[in-house]
């Protein structure tokens, strides 16, 4: 048998495989399929910045109206000693999956500004949590905050998420950064343990019967997991801390090339959303067989030999690339030229 283990933000994993934030995690029975068909560890769906805002100003105007003398608002207000809010949902599922599981459990915080709602780290590292991923999901809107202030906000929400935990701590990062290695050295540098890359940018669709701006979730492709992949390739020669991939990774040939490329795991999200959890075991099979096949005898004698650094022509992860991409397309018979 192949050693499939590996090692990420400092845990042992039995295998590079780990469910990505979504919401397989909201149910206990379904993490615990996950972790039956032979999911590594778990990434929970996100505490979101905005729902702890919005909770918190909910309770803020419930207390003030009571203290102005509101009587009989008590009677149709809901009681809070009895009120479970959205923090203590997530806060009490995150121990339910840690008494009900073995695998590690990644908790995932989610927001976009430096402030309070980051001390919610504190209490899930206190729930049990094993790590934590710190998901700065940022569209860059504002005319008057450059590129550097742009980035500065991801350091500022990170260093201030470390000063709170002692746990490890993965950034999941957009691709949309000019220069991703400083960047990224720059978070390691501030307490980042791990990168997970990229966040997909949900992009809204403009229905042209209402004339309305519309949310629209697709799910991935395998095509989706090569921006990752060459990421990874670059960014695995630059870094000490661990690296995970997120996007694209539908199967065993997606997670074999983020191996070779120097990916410690990798995530999965849509493949699990659209085949269920029993995915998983049937990927890591074709893994088995695909390692065995080829005479490896670890994941960790695979990962990274394919990197920048380390492949035969770094080049191709390069600029280069592009011109032989651009040179090698030859149109279909009958299609002019
Ligand atoms: C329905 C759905 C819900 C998601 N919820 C979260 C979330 O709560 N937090 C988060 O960081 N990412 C979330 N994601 C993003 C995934 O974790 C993942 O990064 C992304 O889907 C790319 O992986 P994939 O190509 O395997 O789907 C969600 C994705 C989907 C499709």
């Amino acid at each position: 048998m192949v050693d499939l283990s590996t090692e990420y933000l400092g845990l042992k994993l039995s295998n590079p495989i780990v469910p990505s934030a979504s919401p397989l995690a909201q149910s206990l029975a379904t993490a615990k399929e996950l972790e039956d068909a032979g999911a590594a560890a778990l990434v929970m769906h996100s505490l979101f910045e905005e729902k702890i805002a919005y909770e918190t100003e909910h309770l803020t105007r419930f207390f003030h109206q009571q203290s102005i003398g509101h009587a009989e608002a008590e009677s149709f207000h809901p009681v809070p000693d009895e009120y479970v809010s959205y923090q203590d949902d997530y806060l009490e599922h995150l121990q339910k999956l840690k008494t009900h599981l073995s695998i590690p459990v990644i908790a995932s915080l989610n927001g976009m500004t430096p402030g309070g709602w980051i001390e919610y780290g504190t209490a899930l590292q206190e729930a049990g949590a094993d790590a934590l991923e710190l998901n700065v999901y940022y569209v860059a809107v504002n005319a008057g905050e450059d590129s550097t202030q742009v980035e500065d906000r991801y350091v500022q929400i990170l260093q201030a998420l470390r000063d709170d935990v002692s746990i490890p701590i993965t950034v999941k990062l957009s691709s949309q950064f000019s220069a991703l290695i400083p960047f990224t050295k720059r978070l390691q540098l501030h307490g980042a343990n791990g990168i997970a890359i990229f966040n997909r940018f949900y992009q809204p669709d403009i229905n042209l019967e209402t004339l309305q701006v519309e949310p629209r979730v697709v799910l991935s492709n395998s095509q989706e997991s090569l921006l990752r992949i060459r990421w990874a390739a670059i960014l695995s020669d630059q870094l000490d801390c661990s690296l995970a991939i997120t996007g694209g990774m539908h199967n065993y040939e997606d997670i074999l090339k983020a191996l070779l490329a120097g990916a410690d795991v990798t995530h999965m999200c849509s493949a699990l959303l659209q085949h269920g959890p029993e995915h998983i075991k049937v990927t890591l099979q074709e893994l088995q067989r695909w390692l065995e096949a080829h005479e490896y005898e670890s994941v960790q004698q695979l990962k990274g030999s394919i990197s920048r650094q380390h492949a035969i022509d770094p080049a191709a992860y390069e600029r280069a690339n592009y011109i032989s991409v651009l040179d090698s397309y030859t149109s279909a018979t009958g299609v002019l030229r």
